[in-house]
């Protein structure tokens, strides 16, 4: 009997939860594919996303999607702040649904880290200008860190302001049909930048203590979790560590899981680094999975559901990770995109009878 292929339920406030068919979660992936730069996905995510969904996996969450045009980490990012994008991503999770997967969404807003060039062939990390369809950023502090063109530091209004913008794009997104939303606060982006003192330097009730610091995401996660139906777990996303005893540590990251769980987040991710140069360990085979264990730990006993990710390919691998006990699931991001159909041969591999492989039922005359 497979663990990663054993069913959860992500448990929510109404106390009924979410059950997942396995424990194979798609992790975000940005695809810089709208084309129109307007936010509004397209038919290329409908079938990159409706085929992870195919392919087996318990949830798929559609990848960073700003909750404000300017929280784009490039122009041809997407988008949830109108209803044209409304219903564009309401076709991409009828269609995650129709193929037995769980539609889930990252909601991310990039700070600092916005207006960037795509991520696309020949493209590489640097500022959009204005000039060329870029716009001014945000962020905790003007900080020189992340090596892009200065972010203004965002004043008490603005936040008041940003605060209300997530709601609004949680609000949509159950109206698109998602039934996860996991808040963004790794990598770097905005709310990282206000968690981890690399770049925040603050001085309002917003910088300077761990209070202080977690304020912004404890507020956001209040907000959001006010309009997010009562049925659907609210997930979150953190960088663990930035690597360095100066920045964002795992001791942090452990207690602030603990507050948010009691403020109704049930679903933590735990990845890490995302701000100036990368100091942690050689990345790979399950190089960040550690990191899940601990947060994990420190969640022992409140049933919530810690997933680990960072280099993650096979199924075997996956599997050792949930049987020692270091997480609930397993996200899966490059090796999903080279094998949609990942989870299903991770089944495979794993024993699972053909009758109980997750893929979608016109793939099943393949099995033999
Ligand atoms: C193409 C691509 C796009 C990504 N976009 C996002 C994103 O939108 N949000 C996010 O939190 N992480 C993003 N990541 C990071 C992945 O979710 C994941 O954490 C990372 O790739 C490590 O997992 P892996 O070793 O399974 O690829 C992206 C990674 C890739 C390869």
């Amino acid at each position: 009997m497979s663990t990663l292929f054993s069913p959860v339920t992500l448990s929510t406030p109404d106390g009924d939860g979410l059950a997942l068919r396995n424990r194979a979660v798609v992790a975000p992936m940005c695809q810089y594919s709208v084309d129109a730069e307007d936010g509004v996905p397209t038919d290329w995510h409908l079938s990159h996303l409706g085929a992870l969904a195919a392919g087996g996996f318990g949830l798929v969450i559609a990848e960073a999607t700003a909750v404000v045009p300017e929280g784009r980490i490039s122009p041809r990012d997407t988008g949830l702040w109108n209803d044209e994008q409304t219903r564009a991503w309401k076709r991409i999770t009828d269609l995650i649904r129709a193929n037995g997967s769980v539609p889930g969404l990252q909601l991310a807003h990039a700070g600092a880290k916005a207006s960037t060039e795509p991520m696309l062939p020949g493209l590489r990390e640097a500022s959009v200008p204005e000039s060329e369809g870029g716009w001014q950023t945000v962020s905790s502090s003007v900080s020189d860190v992340f090596g892009l063109a200065p972010a203004r530091e965002l004043t008490g209004e603005d936040i008041e302001q940003l605060v209300a913008d997530w709601a609004a794009a949680a609000r949509r997104a159950d109206e698109a049909g998602f039934d996860v939303v996991q808040i963004h606060a790794a990598h770097g982006y905005l709310l990282h930048q206000f968690l981890s003192p690399l770049a925040n330097t603050r001085t309002d009730e917003y910088g300077g203590s761990y209070e202080n610091r977690t304020r912004l995401v404890k507020r956001i996660v209040e907000a959001v979790r006010a309009e997010w139906p009562a049925h659907k777990p609210l997930a979150i996303r953190f960088s663990g560590t930035d690597w360095t005893e100066d920045g964002w540590t795992l001791a942090e990251t452990v207690r602030l899981a603990g507050e948010l769980r009691a403020l109704g987040v049930t679903a933590f991710d735990i990845s890490s680094a995302g701000i100036g140069r990368y100091a942690g360990p050689k990345s790979g085979p399950g190089y960040q999975t550690a990191l899940a264990a601990a947060v994990r730990a420190g969640l022992e006993g409140t049933d919530s559901f810690v997933t680990a990710v960072g280099m993650i390919t096979t199924g075997v691998q996956a599997e050792h990770v949930l049987v020692t006990g270091q997480a609930d699931g397993v996200a899966i991001a490059r090796a999903a995109l080279e094998n949609p159909h990942w989870a299903a041969v991770a089944a495979r591999e794993l024993g699972v009878p053909a009758e109980e492989n997750p893929r979608a039922t016109p793939l099943w005359r393949g099995h033999w």
